[in-house]
């Protein structure tokens, strides 16, 4: 489904909100992967993965800009993303299914986090955008 103007509005509004603080949710949601979906840990086997590890902060931190940019390309995001759906299908070799997981988990941390903005509508714009971001990722699977 397309991202409306208000879901726009509110994912722009939402990331404006979390400033400089996306890699420090963006780690939080990989942690929360990583313990609730355990399978996910073995593309990271050469990473140290104990809480608080600077390695999977640096990580979180990647993530979170590729996020920020998809959230600056909205309009054109297979585009914006085509290098990296590249790199998790050729390369990498990650289930696309797992990004799902990701997805779930970031949308847990930010309503942890966001309890007073985390209204219906806003889960609902988020979840499209997150759909939207995974679909680009996974569309150098073939
Ligand atoms: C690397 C983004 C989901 C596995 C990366 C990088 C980015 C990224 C930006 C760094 C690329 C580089 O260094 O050039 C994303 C985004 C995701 C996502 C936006 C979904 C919203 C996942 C998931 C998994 C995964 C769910 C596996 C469960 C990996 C691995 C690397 C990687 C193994 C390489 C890590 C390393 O060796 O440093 N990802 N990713 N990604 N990603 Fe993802």
């Amino acid at each position: 489904m397309a991202l409306s103007a208000e879901d726009r509005a509110l994912v722009r509004a939402l990331w404006k909100k979390l400033g400089s603080n996306v890699g420090v949710y963006t780690t939080e949601a990989l942690e929360r992967t990583f313990l609730a979906f355990p399978a996910t840990k073995t593309y990271f086997s050469h990473l140290d993965l104990s809480p608080g590890s600077s390695q999977v902060r640096a990580h979180g931190q990647k993530v979170a800009d590729a996020l920020s940019l998809a959230v600056e390309r909205l309009d054109d995001l297979p585009h914006a993303l085509s290098a990296l759906s590249h790199l998790h299908a050729c390369q990498l070799r990650v289930d696309p299914a797992s990004f799902q997981l990701l997805g779930h988990c970031l949308l847990v941390t930010l309503a942890r986090h966001y309890p007073g903005d985390f209204s219906p509508a806003l889960q609902a714009s988020l979840d499209k955008f997150l759909s939207h971001v995974i679909s680009a990722l996974a569309s150098e699977y073939r």
